[in-house]
C-alpha cells in the first residue's frame, strides 16, 4: 500500500503544498506573494499574513489535485527550518492542528536537505534516475551557497560555503543596483541571454579552500556602474543586457571553480546542483559542460523543484516515514541553519 505524505512549505515568501505517494509526487502548488515586489525584498511581517491567507486554499488544492482525501493522509511534513520564524510558524501551527485532528504523525524537514533531497521526487509517468551515495551537491539559493558531501539521505557534510553573501543575493542586490525588480535572479537570467558575457569583466575572489565570497562582486558592480553613471546616466539602460551576461558569468565562474576542485578533491563525479539559482539557465549549461569535460554524472532538477517548493519536503518526508523519524506537538522552528 502507498504511503501519502502532506508536505508544507512556508519558510521564505511562497506558500507550497504538496502530496507524495511513497517517491512519487501527485501534486505540488504554490501561492507565490507579489505583496513584496513593490518594495525590492521580502518584508517578513507581510509574508506571515501572506502565508496565513493561503495555506488552507493551497493545501485544499493540493489535496484536490492528488485526487487524495485527507483521511487518506499518513503523515504530515512541514520546513522547521532555517528561515523568517513568522512565515515558519504559519506551517509548523498548521501541521500541528491538522495532525493532531487526523490523529497522525509529524515529520519535521530541514529546507536545506529538502532541495538536495528533491533529486530524489519522482513525477507520475517517467521514472529519472537519481544520484547514487556519496554525491556532491552545489545548493545555491537566496540565503545559502554550499557544497554539500551527501553520503546518505541525512547524513551530509558541508564542505565548502560562503562567507558572506549567497550566490542569489550576488543575483538580487546585482538586479537591485540596476534598477531590476525583484527577485532579480530570473531577471537577470533573462535579460542576459541577449548579452555579451565578455563586455565587462568583474574580479575573482581570492578565497581558500572551497569556499566562497559574493561581496566583493557586489562591490565591483557597485563602483563601476557608480563611475560609467557619472559619465553617461544612461549606462544602464543602454547595457543592461551585457552587464547581466558579464555578472551572471561571473557569479556562475566563481562556483563552477570551487565544484570543480572540490570534485577533484574528493574523487567524487556524482554532481548534483539544487536551490532557486540551480534554475540559472548559464549555471545549469556550465555543469553539463563541465560534466562532460570531467567524467561527471549531472542531476540537475526539474524547473518546478529548484525555487522554493513543497514536493522537497514532502520527498524528505517520505524517507523520514521510512525510519518513522517523527516530531511532536511542543516542537519550534528555527530561523538558523543548523
Ligand atoms: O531556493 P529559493 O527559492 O529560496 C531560498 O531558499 O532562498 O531561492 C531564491 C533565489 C533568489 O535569490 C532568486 O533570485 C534566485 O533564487 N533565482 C535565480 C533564478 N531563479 C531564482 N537566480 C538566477 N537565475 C535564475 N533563473
Ligand atoms: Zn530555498
Amino acid at each position: 500500500m502507498s504511503t501519502y505524505i502532506l508536505g508544507i512549505e512556508s519558510s521564505c515568501d511562497d506558500t507550497s503544498a504538496a502530496i507524495i505517494s511513497d517517491d512519487v509526487i501527485l501534486s505540488n502548488l504554490i501561492a507565490n506573494q507579489d505583496v513584496h515586489k513593490k518594495y525590492g525584498g521580502v518584508v517578513p511581517e507581510l509574508a506571515s499574513r501572506s502565508h496565513q491567507q493561503n495555506i488552507i486554499p493551497v493545501i485544499h488544492s493540493a489535496l484536490q489535485k492528488a485526487k487524495i482525501d485527507k483521511k487518506q493522509l499518513n503523515a504530515i511534513a512541514f520546513t522547521r527550518g532555517p528561515g523568517l520564524i513568522g512565515s515558519l510558524l504559519v506551517g509548523v501551527s498548521f501541521a500541528k492542528a491538522f495532525a493532531m485532528g487526523l490523529n497522525i504523525p509529524m515529520i519535521e524537514v530541514d529546507h536545506l536537505q529538502a532541495h538536495i533531497l528533491a533529486h530524489f521526487a519522482q513525477k507520475e509517468g517517467a521514472r529519472k534516475p537519481t544520484p547514487s551515495f556519496p554525491f556532491l551537491c552545489l545548493t545555491v539559493s537566496g540565503g545559502h551557497t554550499q557544497i554539500v558531501r551527501v553520503n546518505d539521505y541525512f547524513d551530509m557534510q558541508i564542505i565548502g560555503q560562503t562567507i558572506d553573501d549567497a550566490a542569489g543575493e550576488a543575483f538580487d542586490k546585482t538586479a537591485k543596483i540596476m534598477s531590476l525588480p525583484y527577485p532579480g535572479g530570473p531577471v537577470i537570467d533573462k535579460l542576459a541571454a541577449q548579452g555579451d558575457y565578455k563586455a565587462f569583466k568583474f574580479p575573482m575572489p581570492k578565497i581558500p579552500d572551497l569556499n566562497y565570497s559574493f561581496s566583493g562582486l557586489k562591490t565591483s558592480v557597485l563602483y563601476f556602474l557608480r563611475d560609467q553613471l557619472k559619465q553617461d546616466d544612461a549606462f544602464i539602460e543602454k547595457h543592461k543586457n551585457d552587464l547581466a551576461a558579464s555578472v551572471q558569468y561571473t557569479i556562475v565562474e566563481i562556483l563552477m571553480q570551487k565544484l570543480i576542485l572540490a570534485s577533484q578533491q574528493t574523487g567524487i563525479k556524482e554532481i548534483a546542483v539544487a536551490g532557486g539559482v540551480s534554475a540559472n539557465s548559464a549555471l545549469r549549461k556550465a555543469i553539463r559542460t563541465q560534466g562532460e569535460k570531467h567524467g561527471w554524472n549531472t542531476y540537475i532538477p526539474d524547473f518546478e523543484f529548484t525555487t522554493d517548493n513543497a514536493a522537497m519536503i514532502a520527498i524528505a518526508a517520505y524517507y523520514k516515514y521510512q525510519r518513522q523519524d517523527f516530531t511532536h506537538q511542543q516542537i519550534t522552528p528555527y530561523a538558523k541553519a543548523k
